[in-house]
């Protein structure tokens, strides 16, 4: 094998346990997690501005996405995890974990409550986008470092 091959193949290595790596941490679930949130919150704010349709599915899968998993959020703050992979966690949350949890499950709940009387049109959607998106704010202004 030539320095070249060994090398690459060296790369490979380390990138692919890199990535198997991240993907196992909390930081990183968590983070996925905020992703699929803000995805959708993206989508229900598109059909909120009238740059795409009203469409009762795709409502009801960003709403449902958001349900569950900010249910899912504060399970991934273990001790340990408090720093590092570029975390904008802030330690209030460990000192505060039940408020911390309660507020993730109001995110939790007040999509529920969307869910239980479905947005039928834009404006509606416009609503539930306002009472979501005030969670967002809630938490973040407490738990979420500014970078
Ligand atoms: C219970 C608290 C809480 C609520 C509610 C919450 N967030 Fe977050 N969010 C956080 C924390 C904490 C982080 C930082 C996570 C980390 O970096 O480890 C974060 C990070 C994010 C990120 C960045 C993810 C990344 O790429 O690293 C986005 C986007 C986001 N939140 C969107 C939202 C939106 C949109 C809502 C409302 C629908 C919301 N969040 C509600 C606590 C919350």
């Amino acid at each position: 094998m030539n320095l070249k091959r060994v090398s690459t193949a060296v790369m490979a290595l380390c990138l692919g346990a890199g990535m198997a790596f991240a993907a196992g941490e909390p930081q990183a679930e968590r983070q996925a997690l905020m992703k699929k949130i803000g995805g959708s919150m993206g989508e229900l704010g598109a059909i909120a501005k009238g740059q795409k349709p009203y469409d009762a599915a795709t409502v009801k899968t960003a709403v449902s996405t958001i349900s569950a998993s900010a249910k899912d959020f504060p399970n991934h703050f273990p001790a340990g995890s408090e720093t590092g992979m570029d975390t904008a966690a802030s330690p209030a949350i460990w000192q505060n974990m039940a408020d911390f949890k309660a507020k993730a499950m109001k995110l939790s709940t007040d999509a529920d409550t969307v869910l239980a009387s479905m947005p039928t049109d834009q404006a509606s959607v416009g609503q539930a986008l306002q009472t979501l998106g005030a969670d967002c704010g809630t938490c973040h202004q407490a738990y979420r470092l500014k970078r």
